[in-house]
């Protein structure tokens, strides 16, 4: 085995004792909990300037998904500060930075295959200003709309025709039979290899009282969402490393990888 393989081997053994530890997510989900309640700790961070509501594990892993799969679109619901779709064109724009090195051809991001699709209900002015005069804004597309709505669905179906390799990131309304739906009208355009990543799961596992002023909580939200959909869709798998070796995510059960 050369070293290269080694450490590989290793890092599985690592994640294999973090999932086999039973003690471990009681102590991550009180820290979770403590965070969430104490400073709301997902607001706190940006990405290339622009507030981004994600806990940083997860922009690691999504970091790793997205040179794994090497996307040519990525599909988000739910922009808010347009922060994620910062760091997916961000990603995309490596990523063809490093094909330029590799094949010593030159970038025009102007013309680049590699773009980011986000949806939200509710653009506000500011954000849609920032995002559009942000230095990633030539990869970036938004459509203002329900996920749900046919007319969106229609819209982003059309667009993810002409793509090879598509990522999808559902981070909107978090109530279940919103997911589902998204689900129902997204996963299916994921390529195989690549991942449908379900964010907030983490609900189902947090105490009620923290989402009272909410139309999702434990039993109604992304997870139970992501189980239901499961049951019909063997095509996804959840892929339970990725939650192993973060321990700290918003997103327990909800990357789905395809497997066919
Ligand atoms: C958690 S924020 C998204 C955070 C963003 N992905 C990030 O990482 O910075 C949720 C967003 O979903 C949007 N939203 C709520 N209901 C929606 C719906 N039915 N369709 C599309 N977007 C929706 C909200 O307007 C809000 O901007």
């Amino acid at each position: 085995m050369n070293p290269i393989e080694e450490f590989e081997r290793e890092v599985q053994k690592n994640i294999q004792c973090l999932a086999c530890d039973t003690s471990l997510p009681r102590q991550a989900l009180d820290w979770m909990l403590k965070v969430g309640t104490v400073g709301s700790y997902t607001y706190n961070f940006q990405w290339l300037g622009r507030p981004i509501i994600q806990y940083p594990q997860d922009l690691q892993a999504m970091q790793e998904i997205i040179w794994a799969v090497k996307p040519d679109l990525i599909i988000e619901t739910g922009i808010a500060h347009g922060g994620s779709l910062v760091f997916s064109a961000s990603m995309l724009a490596l990523l063809d930075m490093c094909d330029a090195i590799e094949t010593g051809s030159s970038i025009d991001p102007k013309t680049s295959k590699r773009n980011v699709l986000g949806i939200d209900i509710d653009i506000r002015e500011h954000n849609r200003a920032a995002i559009e005069a942000h230095p990633m804004a030539s990869r970036i597309r938004m459509l203002q709309g329900s996920s749900i709505s046919p007319e969106i669905v229609k819209q982003v179906r059309e667009i993810a025709k002409a793509c090879e390799r598509v990522l999808v990131c559902l981070d909107s309304n978090h109530t279940h039979d919103h997911v589902l739906a998204e689900l129902e009208a997204y996963a299916p355009l994921v390529s195989v290899g690549s991942y449908c990543v379900v964010f907030d799961t983490l609900i189902e596992d947090m105490p009620g009282e923290m989402f009272s002023d909410r139309p999702w909580g434990p039993g109604n939200n992304a997870k139970t969402a992501v189980w239901e959909y499961l049951e019909t869709h063997p095509e996804f798998r959840i892929d339970k490393d990725i939650q192993h070796k973060l321990q700290i995510t918003v997103a327990p059960d909800g990357y789905l990888r395809r497997t066919r």
